[in-house]
């Protein structure tokens, strides 16, 4: 696991951005995992400003999200889609098409489970996702993989617990219907994804940071399985970095790797 530790969110959402231009300018049909809430928004905007700029184009992208709440149309203002299509997709040339998120609108099991199904097939028939962008839940969620989810969980529908609930509450307006349940990506299935990038600021995030990068590999915090992954990348600003016991060896080894450059 690298971790990196920057001075600032502003920091940490351009080199998100960076890593995404570089995965797209690099590839021919490449394949991104996106995630939804605060944290990427950022970097999202850095990298419309790419494409602006000509350093990207996103026409060959695919991309599939993490996770959809259940029972919300695509078109309501509180889907994920909407929120994608606002802070990144109607800024960029990719064809809308090419945009995938879990097919969550049904309130009907059977055909959330074979949606769920689906997912993981549209994946595999993209060729596997070369870089999976992810945020992390004060509770040590991704995705919406909450405590106790098993290590190799696969897409399906996930109650959101209490914590996420809460910590979420700040999007809806009072009295808004909030979504308890959700389609997410399993695990298993952010494991396969071929490079993973985790993006933490704020010192909200400080705990569950510690326990992803420092405690032990268990399902109560659902994190901690990116130790397992060969390719994975937290980028960290200095107050989600504050409870890292070895925060000055992951300095020292972040300066080892530009000399080295
Ligand atoms: C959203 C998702 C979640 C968020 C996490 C952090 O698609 O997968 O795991 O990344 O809840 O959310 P923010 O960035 O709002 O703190």
């Amino acid at each position: 696991m690298r971790v990196i530790i920057l001075d600032s969110a502003k920091d940490v959402a351009q080199f998100a951005a960076n890593t995404i231009i570089d995965t797209v300018n690099r590839k021919m049909r490449p394949t991104l995992g996106l995630a939804t809430g605060s944290t990427p928004i950022e970097a999202y905007r850095a990298a419309i400003d790419a494409y602006k700029a000509n350093r990207v184009s996103f026409a060959q992208t695919v991309t599939f999200n993490l996770d959809e709440y259940i029972g919300i149309k695509e078109e309501h203002i509180q889907s994920y889609r909407y929120f994608m299509n606002q802070h990144f997709f109607s800024h960029i040339d990719i064809p809308l098409s090419n945009t995938f998120l879990p097919s969550a609108a049904s309130l009907n099991e059977a055909q959330l489970h074979k949606n769920a199904h689906q997912y993981e097939e549209a994946i595999k028939k993209a060729g596997g996702i070369d870089l999976q962008l992810l945020g992390i839940g004060e509770n040590g969620h991704i995705g919406f993989n909450e405590p106790t989810s098993s290590l190799r969980s696969r897409t399906r529908i996930k109650s959101l617990s209490e914590s996420t609930i809460e910590a979420n509450k700040r999007f809806f307006k009072n009295g808004e219907y909030q979504p308890r349940l959700a389609l997410t990506m399993g695990i298993e299935t952010i494991l396969e994804s071929r490079q993973l990038l985790l993006l933490a600021t704020g010192s909200k995030k400080a705990n569950a940071v510690k326990d992803m990068v420092e405690g032990p590999l268990t399902a109560m915090c659902p994190a901690s399985a990116l130790q397992l992954h060969q390719d994975a990348t937290i980028v960290i600003d200095s107050e989600a970095a504050d409870k890292l016991v070895m925060k000055d060896y992951y300095l020292w080894c972040e300066q080892q790797r530009q000399d080295l450059e």
